[in-house]
């Protein structure tokens, strides 16, 4: 059957937020520690950081980076890692058995970002620590002179303040693995203390408290309702995480990810309204999704059954392209509710389940997920438009029937640029119709997919050679372009 896609500029749901495009630098495995660091290598400048990662980071094109954890932070006492280095204590973080060097902390983190052009999202530690150190970093990183930990920043260097506008409430406190795990109503008085003390240092910053870690967290959605109602006043986001992956073979569910995605957002967000109606707020809270991405959990062992070391390798998934296909279609998921996920973290950044690799002493690249995230994180500004789709239906074992293709797209009206996003999770080739209308001019400039099955299974060697292969639009009239997605492919369309 043919699928139609209907399209106009007017239609939209508003602009999308640039945060949408952000991943994550936690102090985990390698992704600080031989990853984006390395002093000694042959690319790393003067401050150790490895400046071949730098330039794949824009090449990825991500807008904001959240550190310094995940489960990570829930463990972490920032004060280990500012001042002079030989003076840092080696401790054993107890989220991912590691001793952490403190080589990396906040004074070499943010200064690194701000380089890069990347707005930073720090996560304080409400796991283990409290209102206090909260408080206390807010006033190193934002106040700029006279109180103590002002000018501690200052004497370590940092004249200016940072200026961090954006702050998470501690890390999944709603998961039992999590140190100092808190019940629902525990964590939202701590959030709300929490983030009281850190607006008074700062009334200009903005607050992400922890939804749930997953889905199908047994206190999903009871976990939000009792966040909102007591932290509500206080916060600006809640956060949403979600890792995917291909489970007993079955192929379908796992390229019918994205519409499960769709339903968590709703019901998030359907959460959120429902709460701001019952306690009459007015203040629309939106969605930080400071964690997702595709991650064979199931091939890892449990942290437990690790032995202790220093910058150890942690879940260094190899990418296949047929991951790649669905990591583009959760970020079109993304799109489509970009008028309420205002912030996107892919997780993470570097060697830890992420689009970059690198060899200690060695090279860097890229994995087949890098294309679809930096072919959007590109293309996609200005307006996310609502589609409309007429599709057949795509049955799965594990969400019933969701479409065969799923799109979205996006409209610049300053630079009259546009881009539609195209998934086909079928095994047939799909023949895709669609009606631009009302643009004022429309020039098919670029279309390029990637299609799943390139090369065998986490191939690491093949991984680092694929990319996004250009297609051939069928038909391209004036308000109207038809094209075939070849089977369980991701294709980018744009057009001037
Ligand atoms: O990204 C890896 C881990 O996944 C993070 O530390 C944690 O927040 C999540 O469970």
């Amino acid at each position: 059957r043919l699928t139609t896609v209907v399209i106009d500029p007017d239609h939209h749901r508003g602009r999308i937020d640039r945060r949408l495009f952000g991943s994550f630098v936690e102090h985990m495995g390698r992704c600080v520690y031989t990853g984006v660091y390395e002093p000694g290598h042959p690319a790393a400048d003067e401050n150790g950081f490895r400046t071949d990662v730098e330039e794949l980071v824009r090449e990825l094109g991500v807008t904001l980076l959240r550190y310094p954890g995940g489960n990570f932070v829930s463990g972490y006492d920032w004060t280990d890692g500012i001042g002079p280095r030989e003076n840092r204590p080696r401790r054993l973080d107890l989220a991912w058995r590691s001793i952490e060097t403190n080589q990396v902390g906040t004074d070499e983190f943010l200064p690194w970002a701000a380089a890069l052009g990347v707005e930073p999202m720090m996560a304080v530690n409400l796991g283990t620590a409290g209102v206090n150190q909260a408080a206390a970093l807010v006033e190193y990183c934002n106040l700029s002179e006279g109180t103590a930990w002002s000018d501690l920043r200052r004497a370590n260097g940092a004249a200016k303040p940072y200026e961090i506008g954006l702050w998470c409430l501690g890390n999944e406190m709603d998961g039992p693995w999590q140190t100092g795990h808190k019940s629902a109503a525990e964590y939202a008085a701590l959030a709300n203390e929490a983030a009281k003390a850190m607006r008074l240092v700062d009334p200009g910053i903005e607050l992400v408290a922890c939804g749930s870690s997953f889905h199908e967290m047994p206190t999903f959605g009871y976990w939000e309702s009792t966040v909102l109602e007591q932290a509500g006043e206080n916060i600006d986001y809640i956060s949403m995480h979600a890792y995917y992956e291909e489970f007993d073979a079955d192929r379908a569910s796992f390229l019918a990810s994205a519409a499960s995605m769709d339903t968590f957002i709703d019901g998030v967000v359907a959460t959120i309204d429902a709460v701001a109606a019952r306690t009459r707020r007015r203040k629309q809270i939106n969605v930080s999704f400071d964690e997702w991405n595709v991650w064979y959990q199931s091939r890892f062992p449990g942290t437990e059954a690790v032995a202790i070391d220093i910058a150890g390798p942690r879940i260094e998934d190899v990418y296949s392209t047929l991951d790649a296909v669905v990591v583009g279609d959760l970020l079109s998921s993304l799109i489509n509710h970009a008028d309420r996920v205002k912030i996107g973290c892919l997780a993470q950044l570097v060697n830890v389940i992420a689009p970059i690799m690198t060899e200690p002493a060695g090279p860097a690249w890229k994995q087949a997920t890098f294309h679809p995230f930096a072919a959007v994180a590109q293309a996609a500004s200005g307006h996310s438009l609502v589609t409309r789709v007429g599709t057949s239906e795509f049955a799965t074992r594990r969400y019933g029937d969701v479409p065969t293709v799923a799109v979205s797209a996006t409209h610049d009206p300053e630079t009259g640029q546009a881009a539609i996003f195209l998934t086909n999770r079928s095994e047939y080739p799909a023949e895709v119709e669609v009606t631009h209308r009302g643009f004022e001019s429309w020039s098919t400039t670029d279309v390029r997919t990637m299609i799943a099955d390139q090369h065998g299974p986490r191939d690491r060697d093949a991984s680092a050679e694929v990319g996004l292969v250009s297609l051939a639009a069928d038909d391209s009239t004036p308000g109207r372009t038809v094209l075939t997605l070849p089977p369980q492919s991701w294709t980018v369309l744009r057009a001037d």
